[in-house]
């Protein structure tokens, strides 16, 4: 019988990661027992820094960005001695199983808790959008949104002065954020780390949109292919463009979630819990054709998860 479930945000944060924890823990609640919340991430679960969640510490935060628990990347925890503090602080707090919100690099921390026997669910919380194993992670939908109403400002800018903009968003090595902001902000050109980058290509792309009689152009760039000033530079160097330059940012992890993403982050929390009481561990939630299903938490870095190319082909056709 379980009585005590922990849980902990690791990693860059992303809005929509206190809805998640207010769903655990008022499942947990729902199902007789208590949640203790674990600060900064490992750092706290190593260094036992935990509180009680109780009914009205999760109350008001649903719509909050950020996370009440704090978060942080930890190296310490990536250490035997570092993941032995991390059991014995669980074991001391009688705590019987663990939930994880966070990104792939979390994730592995969740696997190595799991394989010493710790029950042990993920939550995927990043604006990336990189985890397989879910077709839409916590707090992307707000990122893109975020991205999405900074880019239609510069829009009006770049169409004001005749202008071509490059914008650079985040994403770490994946485009799943540059394609879609890319696509609702009718982006002239998306650059992202899947595909190789042809310089020549844009730049014909550029010319020959301008033969057809645009103004300004829109170039969405994802951080993992390069800095936007480098990309400036060879599009002067190869086409003799004068591109402005803009980089969105840790604005893109921040703001109030969106109900899409608020919604995925109560479901998921949810779904988390009710996991555990059935017995299951090593696994993670996921939202898969609009259903919530667990996954192998490996999956989340050993499976790439792919652009779609249906996406893709939508940019080369309708941003000319
Ligand atoms: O993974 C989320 C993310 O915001 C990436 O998009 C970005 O590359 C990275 O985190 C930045 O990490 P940090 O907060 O450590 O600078």
């Amino acid at each position: 019988m379980m009585k005590r479930i922990a849980v902990l945000t690791s990693g860059g944060d992303s809005p929509g990661m206190n809805a998640a924890i207010r769903a655990v823990v008022r499942t947990a609640l729902y199902n007789g027992m208590e949640t203790l919340g674990f600060m900064k991430g490992y750092e706290g679960l190593m260094d036992g820094d935990s509180m009680v969640l109780d009914r009205a510490a999760v109350g008001g935060i649903i719509h909050r960005g950020g996370t009440i628990l704090r978060t942080a990347r930890s190296d310490r925890f990536k250490t035997d001695a570092g993941v032995r503090s991390a059991l014995v602080q669980l074991e001391n707090r009688k705590i019987d199983a663990l939930v994880v919100i966070g990104g792939d690099g979390s994730f592995r921390g969740a696997a190595e808790m799991a394989a010493m026997g710790v029950p042990v669910v993920g939550i995927p919380g990043t604006i990336d959008n990189d985890m397989a194993g879910t077709d839409i992670t916590i707090g992307y939908d707000t990122a893109l949104n975020t991205a999405l109403s900074a880019v239609q400002k510069l829009r009006d800018t770049a169409s004001s002065h005749d202008r071509l903009f490059i914008v650079e968003v985040m994403g770490r090595d994946s485009g799943f954020l540059a394609l879609e902001v890319g696509i609702s902000t009718g982006a002239e050109y998306v650059v992202v780390p899947e595909i190789p980058l042809d310089i020549k290509k844009m730049c014909d792309h550029l010319h020959y949109s301008r033969k057809r009689g645009k103004t300004h152009s829109l170039i969405i760039l994802a951080e993992g292919v390069m800095s936007a000033t480098e990309l400036r530079n060879s599009l002067q160097d190869t086409g003799g463009y004068d591109a402005r330059v803009t980089v969105l940012g840790y604005i893109q992890r921040g703001g109030s979630p969106s109900s899409l993403d608020t919604i995925l982050a109560s479901r998921m929390g949810c779904f988390a819990v009710e996991s555990l009481l059935q017995g299951k561990s090593g696994v993670m939630t996921g939202s898969v054709c609009g259903r919530m299903e667990l996954c192998p938490i490996e999956d989340a870095w050993r499976i790439k998860k792919e652009l779609n190319p249906e996406l893709l082909a939508l940019v080369d056709k309708l941003g000319v």
